[in-house]
C-alpha cells in the first residue's frame, strides 16, 4: 500500500498571535491544509490519505475537508503526536491498527503548511521510496552556510555545493521507519525531531529527490505573505 501522511498535529507558535493553528488560515479563501490536501487527492497512487490533527481541532479538519472537499473515501483524520515525529508515529501506528502494515508498504509524509508541492514531487518521493527505504526532498543552498558552535564566531564554513536545504516531502518504507524509531531513547527522540535524520544516524541510505524553490513552509506571518504572493501570481496567469 502506498500511504501519504499530512502533518497538520502542530500549533503554529512561530505565527505569533492567531486564533487557530496556521495550517487552518487562509490562503485566498481556502484554508491552507485544504490546498495541501488537494495536491495529493490528485495522485491516484494513494491508497490512503492520513492527516494528524491537535486532538482539540479534529472537529474542524474533519469539518473543512467536508466544506471544501467533500467525502472521499481515501481522506482519514487522527490525532496528531506531542511533536512531528510523534505525530508522524500515530498515524504509522493507526495504519498498522486499520490495515497492517506490510513489508513493502511506503508512506510519503508532508508538511501540511507546504501547500505548493508538485505533482512531480510526489511522482519522484513516491518511485524513490519503492526503491529505497528513505528519502528526502531538497532544494541546492542558495545562501553560503555558516556554521557555529557558540554561536558567535564561525566553526565552519562547509563548501556550498555539497549543501542543501530540507523541504517535504519525506517518505520510508514504514516497517524500517518504525523499527529505527523504536531503538531510540527517549532523550534522542527529543534531539532528532527530522524523520530522515533518524535514518541517516542509523547508516541508512537516504535518497534526494529535488524540491523546488517555491515548495515553501509557512511558518511565519512573513511567509504567508508570500505564499499568498505565489498564489495571486498563479492566479493572474
Ligand atoms: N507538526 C505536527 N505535529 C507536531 C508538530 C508539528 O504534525 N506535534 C507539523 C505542523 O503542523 C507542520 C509541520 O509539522 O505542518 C512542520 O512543523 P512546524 O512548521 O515547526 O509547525 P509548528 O510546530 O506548528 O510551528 P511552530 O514550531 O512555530 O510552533
Amino acid at each position: 500500500m502506498i500511504y501519504a501522511e499530512i502533518l497538520a498535529g502542530g500549533k503554529g507558535s512561530r505565527m505569533g498571535n492567531v486564533n487557530m493553528p496556521k495550517q487552518f488560515l487562509s490562503l485566498n479563501k481556502r484554508p491552507i491544509i485544504i490546498h495541501t490536501v488537494e495536491k495529493f487527492l490528485l495522485n491516484d497512487r494513494f491508497d490512503k490519505i492520513l492527516i494528524v490533527s491537535p486532538k482539540e481541532w479534529i472537529n474542524h479538519t474533519k469539518d473543512i475537508l467536508k466544506k471544501f472537499i467533500g467525502e472521499d473515501r481515501r481522506l482519514i483524520v487522527v490525532e496528531g503526536g506531542s511533536d512531528r515525529n510523534e505525530s508522524i508515529m500515530n498515524g504509522i501506528r493507526h495504519i498498522d491498527k486499520e490495515f497492517g502494515i506490510q513489508d513493502d508498504d511506503i508512506i510519503v509524509t508532508h508538511d501540511s503548511v507546504r501547500p505548493f508541492l508538485t505533482h512531480r514531487i510526489i511522482e519522484d518521493n513516491i518511485n524513490a521510496a519503492l526503491q529505497y527505504d528513505a528519502v528526502d526532498t531538497v532544494i541546492a543552498a542558495i545562501d553560503t552556510i555558516i556554521a557555529s558552535e557558540d554561536k558567535e564566531f564561525i566553526s565552519e564554513i562547509p563548501v556550498r555545493d555539497t549543501m542543501y536545504q530540507g523541504q517535504t516531502p519525506q517518505s520510508f518504507r514504514i516497517k524500517r521507519l518504525v523499527e529505527l524509531y523504536e531503538q531510540l531513547s527517549d532523550q534522542q527522540k527529543s534531539v532528532l525531531t527530522d524523520a530522515c535524520k533518524i535514518c541517516s544516524l542509523a547508516g541508512e541510505k537516504v535518497k534526494l529527490v529535488r524540491g523546488e524553490v517555491f515548495n515553501i513552509k509557512v511558518t511565519t506571518p512573513y511567509d504567508l505573505k508570500v505564499a499568498n504572493a505565489i498564489l495571486q501570481e498563479r492566479i493572474s496567469q
